[in-house]
């Protein structure tokens, strides 16, 4: 099996680039994606041996007037693989919709990069598959899965330190993959990453009971030594 993709989620941190390099030399390795702040992709990218860099968001057209905006055509030629799209914080804190986010996938994917797709139920109940449901398919349905990587990430589960129970997340990602099977014949080839409070010790749980193909991480991304404990757990 291949190693499993693991991605940090930087968010808005750390605010000094030394730090920001610290961290990124303590988890250089190959199945890593790093995704920090805008403004120092390319100052990480540089200092990379062996993992790669993927961005946090972009905007859904490729050039203009758009005051503040970044452009994937720029991510990529900033050397961005990846780019985590509709992330539970740009819902619901930037308003982001399933329309907006449709525009931003198939953007991403005319230019070459990866998206990193967040789906993920708001309340903590075992009911709640129709939900996610309805997102893969208001996301997905009509785009080619090829270049795409899911995230499921419960909403009650990130960066709250209470993660998915086990068997709730392994029965999630079940049904993910039935999902995507119905919007495209081999979708159940899909990876999907699992997010949501991932830490040092269940972070490999994840992968090895649950089955998930990788893990986004927020908060131990930006500790040095949980997070390369972290990489050391899930690919031993
Ligand atoms: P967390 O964040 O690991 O801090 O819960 C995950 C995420 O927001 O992707």
């Amino acid at each position: 099996m291949s190693q499993p993709l693991v991605v940090a989620n930087w968010k808005m941190n750390p605010q000094k680039l030394k730090e920001a390099k610290e961290i990124a030399s303590v988890s250089d390795e190959k199945n890593v994606v790093l995704c920090p702040p805008f403004v120092f992709l390319l100052e990480i990218k540089k200092i990379l041996k062996k993992a790669n860099t993927g961005a946090q968001n972009c905007f859904s057209k490729k050039r203009g007037a758009f005051t503040g905006e970044i452009s994937p055509l720029m991510l990529k030629e900033a050397g961005c693989k990846y780019v985590i799209l509709g992330h539970s914080e740009r819902r619901e804190l930037f308003e982001e919709d399933t329309k907006k986010i449709r525009e931003k996938i198939a953007l991403v994917l005319s230019v070459g990069i990866s998206p990193i797709v967040c789906i993920g139920e708001k309340r903590k109940s075992r009911k709640n598959e129709e939900e996610v449901k309805k997102q893969l398919v208001g996301l997905l349905k009509g785009t080619s899965l090829k270049h795409i990587i899911v995230a499921y990430e419960p909403r009650f589960a990130i960066g709250t330190g209470n993660s998915c129970p086990l068997d709730v997340a392994k029965k999630r990602l079940f049904f993910i993959k039935k999902v995507l099977q119905d919007i495209e014949k081999k979708g159940e080839k899909t990876p999907v990453l699992y997010g949501g409070s991932v830490n040092a010790k269940n972070a490999s749980l994840y992968i090895k009971d649950a089955g998930f193909q990788g893990l986004l991480i927020g908060g131990v991304s930006l500790k040095k030594e949980s997070f390369s404990k972290l990489l050391k757990n899930v690919t031993k």
